[in-house]
């Protein structure tokens, strides 16, 4: 294996995604023989007091408000940016005409229009790479649903689902924000927001609908702004859309659904596809689950349909130092045992739940050693303390 090539990234837009982006960067040795080796080196924000956040990353050597300044500087090679779905077009279409490579944030574009502009500028570079960030399928049992599609499992398609789902706004008090507004967010709403969840498997399938019905909800129009007030919250909340598209030139249903407000949902992606052979079903809510269809020899009773469950595991898309039969999820329990095993060890945890104490552990070996003794002699035993 060649040294991986080191590249240089800038973020512009030091918010949620920002920081999420910059934690990712810092976990890259867990991947194996990855070509890559990414360096976080500038980071711009309007906002100075958001870019205090990326003090403690010690590769960063500019931090600016103008993020002019971040493309022109020639050390950085891929920016990745994270800001307003009104200021996409010129933020793109800047970062193209400057030559670095681009991660763009979903909607792409605040309107069809503005997402046209962008790829005129790609048309006009030939060398520019740009992507959009979508990241739910990149779950294990995501993949596992795709590679199920495509191993031709489902026969003919009668219909297909995918869904993203949040709840939060089910709280009519909640402040209003830009992704609440329509200059900001865009006209499509919750669809520019969860809409790239929803569509980037379809698409990437080859599912690109033909006809299709949309039926769009804005439940709470007004939400409190800045000072309290009711303000006009004039996006639309839910979505679905339900489509004709086709596999293999067979038609078949497909749906979608981006809802703000389903109640209990926390970031629920799924997606479900269903055939005259096969089925398959995932759902970030059970994260180490897939569910497979087939009709099955049910020792004793014959053929039967079944609906039968999957673990995962950990390996998705690049693989990982993390064991294979881990969940996924499982490095970030990780990450948390070990923020409190060092914040005890600095008198810093208070009463949040801590790592194994010593007097437990060896606890655990008495434990242990009484259901031996309790097998051997077929008995109830006390636990010696
Ligand atoms: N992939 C995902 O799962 C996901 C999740 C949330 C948001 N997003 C997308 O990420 C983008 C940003 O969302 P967010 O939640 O991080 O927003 P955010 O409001 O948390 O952060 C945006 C940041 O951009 C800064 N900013 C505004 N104008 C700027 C400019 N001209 N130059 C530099 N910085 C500027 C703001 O000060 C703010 O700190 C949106 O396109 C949104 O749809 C993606």
């Amino acid at each position: 294996m060649t040294a991986p090539r080191r590249v240089n990234v800038g973020i512009v837009g030091a918010g949620l995604m920002g920081r999420e982006i910059a934690a990712a960067l810092r976990r890259w040795p867990a991947l194996i023989d990855h070509p890559v080796d990414p360096q976080l080196v500038a980071v711009c924000d309007i906002n100075p007091a958001a870019m205090e956040w990326f003090d403690r990353i010690d590769t960063v050597r500019l931090k600016t408000t103008d993020y002019h300044e971040l493309l022109a500087d020639p050390d950085v090679d891929v920016v990745y940016i994270a800001v307003r779905h009104d200021l996409h077009e010129q933020l793109y279409v800047d970062t193209i005409r400057a030559g670095k490579a681009l991660l763009a944030e979903k909607p792409f574009g605040i309107d069809g229009a503005a997402a046209d502009a962008v790829l005129h500028a790609i048309d006009e570079a030939p060398a520019s790479f740009v992507r959009i960030s979508s990241e739910m399928p990149f779950f294990p049992g995501a993949q596992w649903a795709v590679d199920y599609v495509r191993s031709g499992a489902l026969g003919r398609v009668i219909e297909a689902k995918c869904t993203f789902l949040h709840a939060s706004d089910l709280d009519p008090a909640k402040p209003l924000n830009w992704k609440r507004q329509k200059q900001f967010c865009g006209e499509a709403g919750v669809m520019n927001d969860l809409g790239m969840h929803t569509w980037h498997v379809p698409l990437r399938l080859g599912w690109v609908p033909e006809r299709l019905v949309g039926v769009l909800q804005d439940i709470v129009t007004e939400r409190p702004g800045p000072d309290g007030t009711p303000v006009p919250c004039d996006t639309w909340d839910n979505a679905v859309i339900h489509s004709w598209t086709t596999h293999d030139g067979a038609p078949f249903v497909l749906t979608t659904e981006t809802k703000r407000i389903a109640p209990g949902e926390k970031n629920t992606w799924e997606f479900e596809a269903i055939g005259m052979d096969g089925g398959v079903r995932f759902s970030t809510k059970n994260p180490k689950s897939v569910e497979v269809f087939a009709v099955v020899d049910v020792p004793g009773v014959g053929r039967e349909q079944s609906w039968q469950r999957i673990d995962a595991g950990s390996q998705a898309v690049w693989p990982t130092v993390t064991g294979a039969n881990f969940e996924t999820g499982f490095s970030d329990s990780i990450l948390q045992m070990w923020a409190a095993f060092l914040a005890e060890f600095a008198g810093e945890l208070g009463e949040r739940f801590g790592t194994v104490r010593p007097e437990e552990a060896a606890l655990t070996h008495r434990i242990f050693s009484a259901a031996i003794a309790s097998h051997e002699q077929a008995a109830l035993v006390p636990l010696e303390r």
